[in-house]
């Protein structure tokens, strides 16, 4: 059985859900928080230690600015209302992306993580305003700024994700198949499960198969 240290997700298809169920996209990026509390509560049940969830892509700017504010007023409310409660539960909070929100937010933002910094019971990291290549690229230049031979223990001191293992199995829900920029170097090696059904129609069960499933994947790392 393989072990699962870290799960990354692309938390994919709220649009689609909200213009299903109740014709306005963003009553999908409501609902689609239900899913994630979900989601951390099995993952913590699973004695997972790390999970990745990508919130928002370097290229979400190109979105209405409408859904833009919806989404970061949604993120203000769940951190102003539940972050003490995850801090109680032993849960750190770090954020990989680059932090160039409204001041408020980014105070939030700030608060939180450091709130949170010393617990260990699960490490959440929430992709915000994340994009691979512009974290590989600045990484990159930190090496060449600090005169550092490149080298794959030397850039991985400077992606955001510095001190956090790779993710063993990546998650996309919303039935689409490509990876958006998210955690290009990081993925080399992660298990990658599509999953048919949109964000806010995912659920344990779900989650739970797609665990299983992976804890008896044969990974070979390049042997036999
Ligand atoms: C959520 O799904 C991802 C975010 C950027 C918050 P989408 O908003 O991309 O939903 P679809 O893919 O349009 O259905
Ligand atoms: C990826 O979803 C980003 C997040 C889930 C935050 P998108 O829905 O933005 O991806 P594309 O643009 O369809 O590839
Ligand atoms: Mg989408």
């Amino acid at each position: 059985m393989n072990p699962l240290n870290h799960v990354a997700i692309i938390m994919d298809g709220n649009g689609r859900w909200g213009l299903k169920y109740k014709k306005s996209r963003n009553a999908g990026h409501k609902e689609g928080l239900k899913t994630v509390e979900k989601i951390i509560k099995q993952t913590i049940k699973h004695k997972i230690k790390f999970l990745t969830l990508y919130a928002f892509s370097t290229e979400n700017w190109r979105r209405p600015k409408k859904e833009i504010n919806y989404l970061f007023n949604l993120l203000e409310n769940f951190l102003i209302n539940r972050i003490d409660e995850l801090h109680k539960q032993n849960i750190k909070l770090k954020i990989i992306g680059v932090k160039n929100f409204s001041s408020k937010l980014n105070k939030l933002l700030n608060l939180s993580e450091r709130k949170t910094d010393k617990n260990r019971l699960l490490q959440i990291n929430l992709a915000l305003n994340y994009g691979s290549k512009y974290e590989l690229v600045n990484a990159f230049k930190k090496l060449q700024k600090n005169k550092n031979k490149i080298t794959e223990k030397n850039l991985t001191k400077y992606l955001q994700t510095k001190n956090i293992p790779d993710p063993d199995l990546l998650i996309r829900t919303g039935n689409t198949h490509r990876l958006s920029n998210f955690l290009l170097w990081q993925l080399a090696y992660a298990e990658i499960f599509f999953e048919k059904k949109l964000w806010p129609e995912f659920n344990e069960k779900d989650y739970n198969k797609i665990i299983k499933k992976f804890k008896n994947i044969k990974r070979n790392f390049g042997k036999i």
